[in-house]
């Protein structure tokens, strides 16, 4: 297989390094000059979003794969999706903000030879940390470039020695409704679930995310440990993972439990596929005025499209 970061024109190591990020004066008048943009977008970063409100903000002129550039930190920190915390993406990070990180520990189980629960700082020190730059496509048509740092599910699976019986795998997010207001809803089935049939999950492009932007995840972008799988919806991408369990059968998802017509088992991206309620075929990527085309596995056809062969994409949505 080819390897699709050797085509990344900027790579994110010339993100800029801590100690040259721009000071938070430098930031604030940098963000008064560029006012008329700021307003173009409802997830311009306030100073209430910015990390800890002292620290500087991490800047980045990097780009994906096909040249866009990486939305903003305050872009990715503060319109974000996590309905533990509430279902109104701009409040997500206020109601985050005290979320209990550490300890923290992920059950690696299920059918496998070699079952095991990880520590955070384990799978930190064990797993070879990457910097990745991937688009994220949600399937409410809004989109970001986030420039992620993690490592493979792949090597973290090989660790455990899936058996042969081993055909998909099932995560699972904490379950915690005393930190987690939107647990309390009992419109949704908690924990949150998702479920990778096992090439998906072994496909090289399949990251966990430990963090982004050079600084560990924040509890609204699924701290400490975040699924990312790039030509996926992003429901796909679960948050704050406390199991894994590698399984013979499809998965339920929480997502295709509550409305299935409307959230497939493979949320590939796919702009022939209308959402029931909606087109798929364009997406707004934030801190953009105009709606841009979308693109068949969010752009990485060259790398998963294989996975596919023999489905129907219309039917497996
Ligand atoms: N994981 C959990 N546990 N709970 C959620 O509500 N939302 C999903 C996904 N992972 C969600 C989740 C959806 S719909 C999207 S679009 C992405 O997280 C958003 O990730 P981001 O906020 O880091 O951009």
């Amino acid at each position: 297989m080819t390897d699709p970061y050797k085509s990344v024109p900027i790579r994110s190591s010339e993100i800029t390094p801590r100690h040259v990020y721009l000071s938070r004066r430098d930031f604030m008048k940098a963000a008064g000059l560029a006012t008329g943009a700021a307003l173009l977008t409802a997830c311009a970063p306030s100073a209430a979003d910015l990390p800890g409100n002292t620290k500087p903000v991490p800047v980045s002129n990097a780009t994906d794969e096909l040249g866009d550039p990486v939305n903003s930190y305050g872009d990715i920190t503060s319109y974000n999706n996590y309905y533990e915390f509430t279902t109104d993406k701009q409040q997500v990070s206020k109601e985050a903000r005290s979320f209990t990180t550490t300890p923290w520990t992920v059950e690696v189980g299920g059918l496998v030879n070699k079952p095991k629960t990880f520590g955070i700082e384990d799978l930190l020190k064990d797993f070879t940390q990457e910097e990745r730059i991937y688009r994220l496509r949600c399937v409410e048509a809004w989109s970001m470039v986030i420039p992620w740092e993690g490592f493979t599910l792949a090597s973290l699976l090989k660790a455990v020695e899936p058996t042969s019986d081993a055909k998909y795998v099932r995560f699972e997010t904490i379950y915690r409704p005393e930190e987690m207001p939107g647990q309390k809803s009992p419109f949704y089935e908690w924990p949150y679930q998702e479920g990778l049939r096992l090439d998906e999950a072994m496909n090289d492009l399949t990251l966990l995310a430990t963090g982004l932007y050079g600084e560990p995840n924040v509890p609204q972008n699924g701290a400490p440990l975040r699924l990312v799988v790039p030509w996926k919806y992003g429901f796909k991408s679960i948050k704050s993972i406390v199991k894994i369990e590698l399984v013979a059968e499809q998965p339920a998802t929480l997502w295709n439990d509550i409305a299935p017509n409307e959230y497939g088992f493979y949320a590939n991206v796919n702009p022939d596929v209308d959402h029931p309620r909606w087109s798929q075929a364009s997406e707004r990527r934030i801190g953009e005025l105009n709606r841009r085309p979308s693109l068949l596995f969010n752009g990485y056809g060259e790398q998963v499209a294989g996975l596919y062969v023999d489905l129907d994409l219309t039917s497996n949505y």
